[in-house]
Order: structure tokens, then sequence, then C-alpha cells
């Protein structure tokens, strides 16, 4: 595995294989174990995988957890080493952006609503890495995950509307035992919190299982089981389009449905797809 922290190695790294990148903000788990795994698939037998750690100040809104997102520089890289990568691109914040830096990436759609909503210019600082990344690493894929529903819509959106020749490949959401999706954020929750948070998952699969078809029975089902954790405090809870990521009236097979919710400090979201 090869170590990179500067933009000029990464650009003069001899290259005539397939590469298939995975974007990360480390503190690896095993979801992005699963990335990694997906990512070789694709990369076929003689092709490359590559991991990016950065955590992106500018996808981190005014106030929000920057400075204490988990930052475990050797535990990744031990993490990466096992996985059987190729490239590891370590990069600092002073690498990636200049001071004066003045062009951004802006996705005016799907950013709008639900996370975008939630937490203003985080998808712009999505878009604006990203798109760093895929050019700086010349990516021919990206593996990105299903857990972060928004983020992969306006990942695929960036993709076909600035003509990027990079194919993105969507992985399932990887959950701990109890159902719990994996993240990196779920270090911050105190036992009480790690405990309730399963309600969560719980309220996904009723509310899809319970055989309701109109968008506000739907979500009334998933509210149902949520409050039965005195920890949880709602964000949102909404039906929506999987294309357009507005609200639907019915759920049907385009719909997802999304969540954001609280416990304590910490903002947990998952999403699950209607059939
Ligand atoms: P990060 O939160 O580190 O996630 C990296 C990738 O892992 C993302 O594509 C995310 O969707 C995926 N992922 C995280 N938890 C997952 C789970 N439980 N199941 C499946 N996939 C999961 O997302 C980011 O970083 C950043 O916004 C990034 C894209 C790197 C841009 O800075």
């Amino acid at each position: 595995m090869r170590i990179i922290t500067t933009i000029p190695e990464a650009q003069s790294l001899p290259r005539s294989n397939r590469l298939v990148v995975v974007p990360t903000m480390g503190a690896l788990h095993k979801a992005h174990a699963e990335l990694i795994r997906v990512a070789r698939k694709h990369a076929g037998r003689d092709g490359e995988v590559a991991v990016s750690i950065f955590v992106n100040p500018l996808q981190f809104e005014p106030g929000s957890d920057y400075e204490r997102y988990p930052r475990s520089e050797k535990a990744d890289e031990e993490f990466c080493r096992k996985a059987g990568i190729d490239f590891l691109f370590r990069p600092s914040a002073a690498e990636m952006y200049a001071d004066d830096r003045s062009v951004f990436v802006d996705e005016s759609f799907l950013s709008n609503v639900l996370e975008g909503k939630s937490r203003p210019g985080h998808f712009r600082g999505v878009c604006t890495v990203v798109a760093k990344l895929f050019n700086i690493l010349a990516a021919d894929a990206a593996v990105f995950g299903e857990k972060d529903f928004q983020q992969l819509a306006i990942v695929r959106r960036m993709v076909r509307d600035l003509n990027f020749k990079v194919e993105i490949i969507g992985v399932p959401t990887v959950r701990e035992e109890d159902g719990l999706a994996c993240s990196s954020r779920n270090q911050y929750l105190n036992l009480e919190e790690r405990k309730e948070a399963a309600v969560l998952y719980k309220a996904l699969r009723a509310a899809v299982n319970g055989g309701k078809k109109s968008a506000a029975d739907v979500v009334a089902v998933a509210r149902k089981v949520i409050a039965e954790a005195p920890l949880a405090r709602i964000d949102y809870v909404e039906l929506v389009s999987a294309e357009t990521l507005r609200p639907i009236q019915m759920a049907g097979p385009n719909s997802v449905l999304v969540l954001a919710v609280f416990f304590g400090k910490t903002r947990l979201i998952d999403n699950i797809c209607l059939r």
C-alpha cells in the first residue's frame, strides 16, 4: 500500500489500470470495509483501489463537529493495509484548499431539502471535495454508501451534469447486529443512547412492513416506534421520491423513507427504500 499526502504525487502516479476510489473521512469501520470490498470487485483483476481519508472542513457547517470528528490516523492506516488497498490518499487541509479558494461545486436542487436544510452548505462542501478527489486521483469509478442516500443522489447528479467520466457505485447500508447503521458518529453515543438508537432501523422496518400506503400513515408508524425511545428527538421523518427527494403522497417502488434523529447531541441519519 502506497501512502500519498500531496496532490502532485497523486497526479504523477504511473497509471494504466482502472482505478476505483473510496472517498472517506476516516475513523474507518466495517461499512468502509464493505465499500472497499465492492471497490476491489469492480476494479477487476488488474484494477487498483484507492481510499481517500480527508476530514473535509468545507462540509462541516459552522458550529458542527469538525473539531471533534474522530481522527484515528494509525488505526485507519492499519485498517487500509489489512483491507489490501493499493493507495491511501491522505492530504492535509492546507494541501486541499488554497486560502483564497473561490470555486465551489454547488448542486442546486437535491441539496435544498432534508440534510441540506438542516446543514446549510454541507452538500456544497461534499460536491466540491468529491469533484476535487475525482480530478486529483483520476478516478474511473467511485464507491458510495446508500446510508447517505441524499449524498449518493447528489454525487450522481453532479457526475451527470458536469460530465465526469466516473462510474458511481452504490453500496447497501451496512448495519450493526441490532440494526443501527454503522457510522463514525456512533462513537459519540453514550451507552444508553447507543442502546436506544437501534429504534431507528426498527422504525424503518415497521413502517415498510406495516402495509400502509399513504405517506402520512407510513411516517406515523415510524414516528410511533421512535417515540418508544425517550432519548430520541426527531429532526425529520419523511417519505420522499428517490428521484427528486421531494415528499410524495403514496408509498411505491420509487419512494424512500428517510430520517434524521438526535440522541443527545448526536444526529443520526438512516433510510429505507420501499417496494
Ligand atoms: P464518511 O462518512 O467517512 O463515509 C464514507 C463513505 O462510507 C460514504 O460513501 C458513506 O455513505 C459510506 N458509509 C458510511 N456508513 C455506511 C454504512 N453504514 N453503510 C454503507 N455505507 C456507509 O460520507 C463521507 O464520509 C463524506 O461526505 C465524503 C463522501 C468522504 C466526502 O467528504
